[in-house]
């Protein structure tokens, strides 16, 4: 399944360095999911919280860098919260700080075994800039300035390598820079999982589609993976692209991102549809319970919820006769008890074969605690989603990128 990332390890790991008194910059992945205005603790904010600790330990002053949410979006915060949370598991002194403020002069204060928690990355105009490269970004400020007043970049997170971003890539091009120890484990974990090279199959749901579909098309293109299974809102739009209509889950189609993504999935069918295996039923909820839909039961005036039991046999036997399954996004509103059924039990089929086992997305380990499963039920849980994919598809990722041309 796995694209050739060629050496996926050449990196340094910063804990190899010297770090007592030195001023580390650290690109984490603090964005979490945002509830009532308060950040769910997932997976990846203890996994990155425990790096800034660790950084603490070895007498490092640490300046956590983190994007959090996207502009226009009710989850586009500042990382106050964040910072909250990161002092109470590091139990050191930690400060936030904006960047509207003297932020250099607050890294220039700090004593070892500190932490800075910087504000969103994405309140700052430069940091999704088109066309630039990591000296373009860095030979600007505010990354001017911080690069200025640090001795080390670690880049820390999986999830945000394949975005070209300021706070991703530029430091890499003007300071010593390192792997940190979550997105080592993530790529140690990828490499186990190269060797294997037939019966691969990707399971595929979430409700990010932008993007998804070009990766699906490249995996299937360079045949790093056999079949794709698709569920969730993207297995919705493949069968809205076939024609279907769902009825009230048809508003969905209407935003300008779904008319751009329909006629691509329609082609995409035309071409590798033999090995795209699509629901055959799903679920929906008419008054607070759920209720199997065959195709041809719609459209229905109720939303779309779930695969349907037989969808869920379908892509179960899949699993089966796989000998590697990657599993990204749930097939379903998983968080709603009746709606959890195809993602608890395609999870379990995965986890209970013999299956080599990758799971991937931002909400997976959620997803796994709500359905009473481990992490180490699967060969590798990983923290990163779409770039976890763009990897797999053997897209090179800048922030791999960035690391690997360094200074
Ligand atoms: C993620 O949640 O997958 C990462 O934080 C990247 O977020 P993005 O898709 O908004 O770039």
């Amino acid at each position: 399944m796995l694209g050739s990332q060629g050496e996926i390890l050449p990196f340094k790991d910063v804990f190899d360095q010297e770090l007592k008194g030195k001023t580390v910059v650290v690109r984490v992945d603090l964005n979490s999911s945002i509830v009532e205005g308060r950040v769910v603790v997932s997976s990846r904010l203890r996994e990155h919280a425990k790096t800034i600790y660790a950084l603490c330990e070895e007498g490092a002053k640490v300046v956590v860098l983190s994007h959090q949410g996207r502009k226009g979006e009710a989850d586009f915060i500042p990382l106050k919260r964040h910072a909250d949370f990161i002092k109470k598991f590091v139990d050191r002194n930690v400060k936030f700080v904006k960047w509207d403020e003297n932020f250099v002069k607050a890294i220039k204060e700090m004593r070892e075994g500190t932490v800075v928690v910087l504000d969103n990355t994405r309140f700052l105009d430069i940091e999704e800039a088109k066309g630039k490269t990591a000296k373009d970004f860095v030979a600007v400020e505010p990354f001017k300035s911080l690069a200025g007043v640090a001795d080390y970049f670690v880049q820390d997170a999986l999830s945000v390598c394949h975005r070209n971003h300021a706070s991703v890539v530029a430091l890499a091009a003007r300071l010593p820079s390192f792997v940190g120890p979550v997105l080592k484990r993530e790529l140690e974990g990828l490499k186990k999982l190269e060797e294997i090279k037939d019966g691969k199959l990707l399971v595929l749901g979430g409700a990010k589609v932008s993007d998804s579909i070009e990766i699906v098309e490249s995996m299937l293109e360079k045949k790093l993976c056999n079949e794709v299974c698709i569920g969730g809102l993207f297995g919705e739009v493949f069968l809205k692209a076939k024609g279907v209509n769902f009825g009230k889950s048809d508003a969905l189609f209407e935003t300008e991102e779904m008319k751009k993504l329909l006629p691509k999935a329609a082609a995409l069918l035309k071409k590798h549809g033999s090995r795209i295996v699509l629901p055959v039923d799903v679920a929906s909820k008419p008054n607070g319970g759920r209720r199997e839909l065959k195709l041809k039961d719609l459209p229905v005036e109720e939303a779309i919820l779930d695969i349907g039991v037989g969808t869920t046999e379908l892509f179960k036997k899949k699993v089966r006769a796989s000998k590697l399954v990657v599993f990204n996004g749930p097939l379903g509103v998983y968080e709603q008890k009746s709606f959890e059924i195809g993602t608890k039990k395609l999870l379990e089929t995965i986890a209970f074969s013999r299956c080599f086992s990758l799971v991937g997305g931002g909400d997976t380990e959620r997803a796994l605690f709500q359905i009473g499963l481990l992490p180490q039920d699967f060969t590798h849980v990983s923290i990163a989603g779409k770039a976890l994919l763009e990897y797999l598809a053997g897209k090179k990722l800048p922030g791999l990128a960035a690391l690997e041309n360094g200074v």
